[in-house]
């Protein structure tokens, strides 16, 4: 399998792994195993340049990864053209707090807040950043027949979900370009989206593929397993991996690539 491949029938061209990007803008309210100072500007600049020179083109941000999108729309600057940048709606994290609006005025009012902020005239992906009402979200409140009406008019690319449940991962496939979900050594109930994405053709990112840092203890190689796990699958298109750690980052391209054989 190749490093660079299609997101389903998107017609972007990904690289397998992808840069989580929490950590360039939010140190709060996370779940991560340890604290950690998020980095300045310019260990960010050289996190990015290493992603790029390793051959990593995907990039993920959101509204709610406090100034990560703003950071981002700075320090990619001049280089937009070498990156995917998938951006998310719904979720927005002021004062420590998350808070959620997934109406179609705050859709549109988001997407236009995430242009200006990264810099850009079009987001490539934007997911719905789920607070875990997936179904109720897909069926009732019309975010993602905003994000359509976006990418009608050209400003976005590509749009999905990303989600928290099975029934929302299977109602989202049906509807989306991209599904966003979970699956590590640790948590593989949303398997059925997997398989359902694969059957529809239907892009695949995959989030917390290192369990957010909590790595399985009882493998020797804790994140060869979890990227042999995962690029088995034959639905998955790219690991959405965040790491502010360069040699990190190193080790996930290595065991990506090791994973496709
Ligand atoms: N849409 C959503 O609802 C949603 C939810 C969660 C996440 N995401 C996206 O998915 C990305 C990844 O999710 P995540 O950050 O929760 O989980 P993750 O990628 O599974 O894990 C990230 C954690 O693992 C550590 N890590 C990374 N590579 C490692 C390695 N080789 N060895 C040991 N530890 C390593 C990182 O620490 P270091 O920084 O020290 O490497 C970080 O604390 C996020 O950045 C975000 O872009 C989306």
């Amino acid at each position: 399998m190749s490093w660079m491949r299609p997101l389903g029938g998107t017609g972007l061209i990904i690289s397998a792994l992808g840069l989580g990007t929490v950590k360039l803008g939010r140190d709060k309210a996370l779940k991560y195993p340890g604290s950690f100072s998020i980095p300045d500007d310019r260990s960010a600049a050289a996190l990015l340049a290493q992603a790029r020179d390793l051959g990593i083109n995907l990039i993920d941000t959101a509204p709610a990864y406090g100034n990560s999108e703003e950071r981002l729309g700075k320090l990619l600057a001049g280089q937009r053209g070498d990156w995917l940048i998938c951006s998310k709606v719904g979720e927005e994290f002021e004062a420590g707090r998350s808070r959620f609006d997934f109406s179609p005025e705050h859709t549109r009012r988001s997407v236009h807040r995430s242009l200006r902020r990264l810099g850009t005239d079009v987001i490539d992906i934007v997911l719905v950043h789920s607070a875990g009402d997936d179904l109720r979200i897909i069926q009732e409140l019309g975010t993602l027949q905003a994000l359509e009406q976006l990418q009608q008019e050209g400003l976005i690319r590509a749009f999905g979900m990303s989600t928290k449940t099975v029934e929302g991962g299977l109602a989202a496939a049906a509807l989306c370009d991209v599904v966003m979900l979970t699956y590590n050594l640790n948590a593989q109930e949303e398997l059925p989206v997997l398989d359902a994405c694969a059957d529809l053709g239907v892009g695949v990112l995959l989030k917390k593929v290192l369990a957010s840092g909590h790595l399985a203890r009882q493998f020797q190689d804790p994140v060869q397993a979890s990227m042999d796990l995962v690029f088995a699958h034959p639905a998955t298109n790219a690991a959405i991996v965040g790491t502010i750690t360069p040699a990190h980052l190193q080790a996930n391209v290595e065991a990506v690539r090791r994973a496709l054989g």
